[in-house]
């Protein structure tokens, strides 16, 4: 029978199993949120439910594939400790940035950089060339001069003051400017240049000032709130090596990546390539990393999948590999990397504790993959009890997963409530 659909602002803090939520606030961007326009965010309005039902201030909390720090910033508005993990080296800056804030004076320097950057001298361009093949394609001849200067600006000031607080706050409102001022469509999140919508970009110089502005006033508001601490523990949520939250985590809250249909690494390139974090040369290795990884050498997928133990995945990888090869060893790809997940935030957990995860269901080659229910059973196998089972419709279309060609748009997200019970 299907559940009837429930308007709210906020998810109640108790909701009955199966219960399908149409979630109604735009309010999103709040304090740090709205920092970076990354892609595939879940909306603060789900850590915030969890945080709020199941832990205390100064409890740890976790979020394994930490994304744009969604869960750590609801964490430290909280008062609690933010524990993030994710391979992203954005990501990692963003995390960082969104969960701390700035003193009036570190406030004001900023401030006065933002005035000054474009002002003094002439602009010329640095030495610095990110590591982008087609980089004319991309960028116009002014901007890339304008964003190599602004690089170049931002590095002097963490060599003079050597203060990371701003120095990172810079680089973010840096990261958050290249996309606008690059030929790439604004409203995919992966980057391309349409040919029938040519964009205008604006230019570094008023993207950046614009960016700092806004950016400063949301901090700027937030001054006199006492916010707990955040900090990134790990890099590969398959293999965290955290002994030392080990047994301590009072919540984990996570999205994990959709299979096959985001690539973070890809869709994040252009940022990564100014900040020199990865460029077109070393894409592959970062590619590799990613839970839900498409990069499966021929000599694994020209064989069969091996049986995964599960009836029901198994049944379905048959089907996808008689459709298309690849495509199955990537679903089991990603089984077998959450399973690794699975494992790991059960070390960190306290005993009777909560572990939230959002996901999507998919569509592969036609195929439904109902990922909540295997991942359901994965979890139940490594010493979780599912709690509770509920879901949400996405209103914002930045924040849903855009699949084009491969089985449309992932329409409603579920939130599966586990318990950590063994061990
Ligand atoms: C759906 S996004 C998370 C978005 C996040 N909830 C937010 O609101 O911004 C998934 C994240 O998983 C990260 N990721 C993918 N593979 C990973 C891995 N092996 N270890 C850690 N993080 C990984 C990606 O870099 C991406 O940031």
């Amino acid at each position: 029978m299907k559940n009837k659909l429930v308007q709210v602002e906020e998810i109640p803090s108790d909701v009955d199993f199966n219960s399908v939520f149409e979630i109604t606030t735009n309010n999103v961007s709040y304090f740090t949120h709205g920092f970076f326009k990354y892609p595939c965010k879940f909306i603060p309005q789900i850590p915030r439910w969890a945080i709020l039902k199941y832990t205390n201030e100064k409890d740890y909390v976790l979020d394994t594939f930490a994304g744009s720090g969604t869960t750590l910033v609801e964490a430290v508005l909280h008062k609690r400790y933010g524990l993030g993990v994710d391979f992203d080296k954005l990501s990692q800056l963003l995390c960082k940035t969104k969960t701390t804030g700035l003193s009036q004076k570190q406030i004001a320097y900023i401030d006065n950089f933002n005035k000054n950057v474009f002002k003094k001298g002439t602009i010329s361009p640095s030495a610095f060339k990110p590591d982008l093949h087609n980089i004319h394609h991309w960028f116009s001849r002014n901007n890339i001069i304008q964003l190599s200067h602004l690089k170049e600006k931002i590095h002097k000031v963490y060599l003079r003051i050597k203060d990371k607080k701003v120095y990172n706050f810079l680089l973010v409102c840096f990261a958050a400017t290249i996309r606008k001022c690059s030929y790439a469509d604004d409203n995919s999140p992966k980057p391309y240049v349409s040919s029938r919508f040519i964009k205008k970009p604006l230019m570094a110089r008023e993207a950046f000032t614009k960016v700092c502005s806004s950016y400063l006033k949301r901090i700027d508001s937030f001054k006199t709130k006492k916010l707990g601490r955040a900090m990134i523990i790990a890099e590969d949520a398959r293999n965290i090596n955290a002994p030392k939250y080990a047994g301590k985590v009072a919540l984990a809250v996570t999205s994990p990546p959709y299979i096959n249909a985001f690539d973070y690494v890809r869709s994040l390139r252009l940022e990564n390539a100014w900040l020199d974090y990865y460029g077109d040369s070393n894409i592959l290795k970062f590619k590799r990393r990613q839970v839900g990884t498409e990069i499966i050498p021929s000599e694994i997928y020209c064989h069969k999948t091996k049986p995964t133990g599960h009836r029901k995945l198994d049944s379905l990888l048959h089907q996808i590999y008689k459709k298309d090869r690849k495509r199955a060893h990537i679903v089991k790809k990603f089984f077998e990397d959450m399973d690794s997940t699975l494992i790991e935030v059960h070390k960190l957990l306290k005993n009777k504790s909560h572990y939230v995860m959002v996901i999507g269901a998919n569509r592969i080659r036609g195929i439904n993959i109902p990922t909540h229910e295997i991942l359901i059973d994965y979890a139940i196998n490594r010493g979780f009890k599912l709690h509770n089972l509920f879901s949400y419709i996405i209103k914002n279309r930045y924040l849903r997963i855009p699949r084009s060609g491969r089985g449309g748009i992932i329409k409603r997200d579920w939130v599966i409530d586990f318990i950590k019970i063994n061990g």
